[in-house]
């Protein structure tokens, strides 16, 4: 979700723009920055800039006043909208009356109605739809109170109730000031060549090579930073040093020869998935995930629920089929937004498995306090090392997906399905009582590795091309397929805004073969040899009706009784060998053409694939 950044330094190339950059991805609506260095503002004020649309609008706006940015001093954000239209006014940074605050936001608030009217009762207009300019005008309240501007913060924290990460700037101070409740919030320091920078942001990619260590703000922590530190203080006042002392060994993911993030990432794919398995394999042990085994054998749960949001939620469904499969475990997929109201029975014999990219997806987060509160036990699998999901959870379990730019999750997701199938190979050798116990064995990882195929990309632009021709899509699948048709699904709305329906291959007849015509495409996902010939019998239905039958199935399915004529398409996926009846996860291969016709249906109608319209990577919201 949005971005904040604040730098103090001073080095022309390090600036708040430049950081806002690497931030770009997780909210690019509007943007925003606030500067006061004394030489690029005129005096003590602070000089405010902001632009709808994408940074670039910002960049340009500001080269055309001659502005820089070239600050030592500043504060920025990329927004994505929550309160008000994603236009310049509701842009942030937000502004006290007099002008002496700036504030830029992450969260929400969710009190801001009733402090509006409170304020607005004291004479405080409001020139904006955003809960974040309350956080501004408290500031002012505060201070014309004779407040001292760390007692203001203090002050206006304390009325704020919801998540909020904060960073501010207040005229004729060369210091940052921040808060954090909720929402993530990360400071580091760094020296080069004697010359000291001190970095806030609500994510680790912003601090770039030269920061290695960083801090993670606790909950509830406000305080002030500038060149040489920065001071913290707990709710009561109290100073206090965050405890957690992190490094990062993150040092920017370079887009390389790729034009976009996404298609790098697909790429990126195969390595994660051999690190993920080295990992694995070395980590993944009886003695390292004392949670997930029975101290006398045993699992100590009888069943597991999977949570997750968007792609998270099509790897938990995935997942579950993998621990079911597997594990022979009783497990369910769920929602997050959906879990939290609407729990299923869960206990203290249950594992709650939460499946997340970032680690900060806000009804995640929610998700595994109600899993917690019902004495559930907690398994965070989580691509974000140092994420509030992976902190808080009983025992996490790394996605080693590596950083993931594009709003469409690739990567992670091939990661994330590898590492549930993992955990499957664990319970399952957890399962048997001590004296029998060995090691999971992971050597379907290894043979998804030494298999995974990329093709050239071809047939995926000229399906691209063809879905790009006005006709209703519709995707159709059992099992394994109709998960791997649900977030091909989602890819391509993501990327493309074009609508894809998924429904189980046997509910064809059951209702939507009345949307089917001679203007539609049916996809009929149809890899697993088991269902092939009851799903290819649904493909005929719809070709009756006069749909363009597009077959994706292996390069190795035989179609004995179903003559090749019969589709105007067949796409073959490369089959896994390796694993006698069929490598498990299949559905890593399988999902690949798909990432691929999602990017280039998004390039094809000339649109950016990392920057999908009204969505963000980090959904810090309920
Ligand atoms: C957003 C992103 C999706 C992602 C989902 C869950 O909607 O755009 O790509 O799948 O959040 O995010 P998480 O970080 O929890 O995996």
């Amino acid at each position: 979700m949005c971005g904040i950044a604040g730098y103090i330094g001073d080095s022309p190339e390090q600036n708040i723009l430049y950081r806002l950059r690497l931030l770009e991805y997780r909210g690019y609506d509007s943007a925003g920055i606030a500067v006061s260095d004394g030489e690029k503002s005129d005096g003590e004020k602070i000089v405010i800039t902001k632009r709808a649309g994408e940074l670039k609008n910002l960049e340009a706006a500001l080269k055309q006043a001659g502005k820089t940015a070239g600050a030592k001093l500043g504060i920025g954000h990329t927004r994505w909208a929550t309160h008000g239209k994603p236009d310049e006014i509701n842009a942030h940074p937000h502004v006290s009356r007099d002008g002496k605050w700036a504030v830029v936001h992450n969260g929400i608030i969710e009190n801001h109605a009733e402090l509006k009217s409170e304020l607005k009762k004291l004479g405080y207009e409001f020139y904006s739809a955003t809960d974040t300019e309350t956080a501004a005008k408290l500031l002012e309240y505060y201070s014309a109170q004779g407040a001292a501007p760390l007692q203001a913060l203090r002050q206006t924290c304390e009325r704020l109730e919801g998540s909020f990460a904060m960073a501010i700037l207040h005229a004729g101070e060369k210091k940052i000031y921040f808060a954090k409740n909720k929402s993530p919030l990360y400071l580091a320091y760094a020296e080069n060549d004697g010359k000291k920078r001190t970095y806030l942001a609500s994510d680790v990619i912003c601090f770039s090579a030269q920061a290695r260590e960083y801090y993670a703000l606790p909950d509830g922590v406000y305080g002030m930073a500038d060149e040489n530190g920065a001071e913290f203080y707990d709710k009561t006042g109290r100073i206090f040093l965050p405890a957690e002392k992190l490094s990062a060994a993150y040092t920017g993911e370079e887009i390389n020869r790729y034009p976009h993030y996404m298609l790098k990432e697909i790429y990126d794919t195969l390595p994660a998935l051999r690190a993920e398995t080295t990992y694995f394999e070395s980590n993944f042990t009886f003695e390292n995930y004392p949670l997930l085994c029975g101290a006398n054998g045993g699992r100590g749960f009888t069943k597991a629920v999977l949570v997750g949001c968007g792609t998270a939620y099509h790897a938990a469904l995935s997942g579950a089929g993998m621990l079911g499969r597997v594990a022979d475990l009783d497990s369910a997929a769920y929602v997050a937004s959906e879990f939290r109201y609407y729990c299923p029975k869960i206990d203290e014999n249950t594992l709650a498995v939460f499946i997340s990219q970032s680690g900060e997806t806000a009804d995640t987060l929610a998700a595994m306090q109600e899993a917690k509160r019902r004495s559930a036990k907690t398994l965070a699998v989580v691509n974000a090392e140092h994420s509030t999901l992976a902190k808080n959870a009983d025992a996490f379990l790394p996605v080693k997906a590596g950083t993931e730019i594009a709003v469409a999750s690739t990567k992670a997701y091939s990661c994330q399905a590898a590492a549930l199938y993992a955990l499957a190979e664990f319970l399952r050798a957890a399962a048997l009582p001590l004296q029998k116990r060995c090691a999971p064995d992971f050597s379907a990882l290894n043979a998804l590795c030494a298999g995974l195929s990329y093709g050239d990309g071809n047939e995926e632009k000229e399906i691209a091309r063809l879905f790009c021709g006005g006709k209703k899509l519709f995707f159709i699948g059992r099992g394994d397929d109709y998960r791997t048709a649900l977030e091909a699904s989602l890819k391509i709305k993501e990327t493309s805004y074009l609508n894809a329906d998924v429904y189980y291959a046997g509910e064809l007849k059951h209702g939507f073969l009345a949307l089917v015509d001679e203007n539609s495409y049916v996809v009929v996902f149809a890899t697993e040899e088991a269902t092939l010939q009851k799903t290819l019998s649904n493909a005929e239905e719809a070709r009756a009706r006069g749909a363009g039958i597009i077959l994706f199935t292996t390069n190795e399915t035989a179609l004995p009784d179903c003559p090749e004529e019969k589709f105007f398409r067949i796409l073959r996926v490369n089959k896994l060998g390796g694993v006698a009846g069929g490598n498990p996860l299949q559905c890593v291969q399988n999902i690949l053409p798909w990432q691929r016709i999602a990017y280039e249906l998004s390039v094809e109608k000339g649109l950016n694939p990392d920057k999908p319209r009204n969505l963000a990577k980090s959904v810090t919201v309920e």
